[in-house]
């Protein structure tokens, strides 16, 4: 783990451990919150754990909602850490859901490129990948797109609580070479379970130190 994350990961701790609320829903730009604190977004494919790993890094069992049905969240909400409010984090609908209508996927493209590119305070993505799958065509446009906004980011395996720990090593080895092709990613990645609570204290530590940034 990096130096700085360690180090934030006691005020991390304390931070996610006290005031954690439910802001808004924005459906669309217009809708957004004012930019008043430093956000950290999660992104990624329908389905990968987006909802989830952001319920396992704030501690609250559903603050975002989630479903075995890919295409659960809809919008970018927003929550805030800390009374008053330290940072947000953002839960975005997913990218690359096949079965939703066309104007709909058309709809959630731009508001997820639109927030990305254009938000100010925006301090960095997570970019989430499902260990099963590693880096899909999908994730490589998404990757390329915040490469050109020079959007800061990092990748994040999830459910690695689903595969052997042969099968992460691999997935997580071409993950990171993956990452190194990318200019504004962060040349590590974070493995994560949500469900076995698994890298979280790295994720928080992370997620402190970019918000400190
Ligand atoms: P959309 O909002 O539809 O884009 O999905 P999402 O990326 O927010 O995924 P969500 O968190 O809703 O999780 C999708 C499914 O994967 C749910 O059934 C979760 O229980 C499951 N899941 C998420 N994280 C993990 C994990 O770490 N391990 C396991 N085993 N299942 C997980
Ligand atoms: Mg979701």
């Amino acid at each position: 783990m990096d130096e700085p994350a360690s180090a934030y990961l006691a005020e991390a701790n304390r931070l996610f451990s006290g005031s954690v609320t439910f802001l808004k829903s924005a459906p669309a730009l217009e809708f957004l919150p004012a930019p008043t604190v430093p956000e950290i977004a999660f992104a990624g494919r329908s389905n990968v754990g987006k909802s989830s790993l952001l319920n396992a890094l704030v501690g609250r069992r559903a603050i975002a909602r989630t479903s075995v049905t890919p295409g659960r969240t809809q919008e970018l909400n927003f929550f805030e850490v800390g009374d008053p409010a330290v940072f947000r984090v953002v839960d975005m609908p997913g990218y690359g859901f096949a079965k939703a209508p066309k104007d709909v996927v058309k709809k959630w493209r731009f508001l997820i490129n639109d927030y990305l590119r254009g938000r100010q305070v925006l301090k960095r993505t997570l970019v989430l990948i499902d260990s099963r799958h590693g880096i899909k065509p999908v994730d490589l446009d998404v990757l390329k797109m915040l490469d050109e906004a020079a959007v800061s980011y990092r990748l994040v395996l999830t459910k690695a609580d689903k595969i052997k720990a042969s099968e992460l090593e691999a997935v997580a080895d071409a993950t990171r070479i993956e990452a190194r092709k990318h200019a504004a990613a962060f040349p590590d990645v974070i493995v994560t379970s949500s469900e076995k609570r698994m890298g979280i204290d790295e994720l928080r530590g992370f997620v402190l130190d970019s918000v400190n940034t």
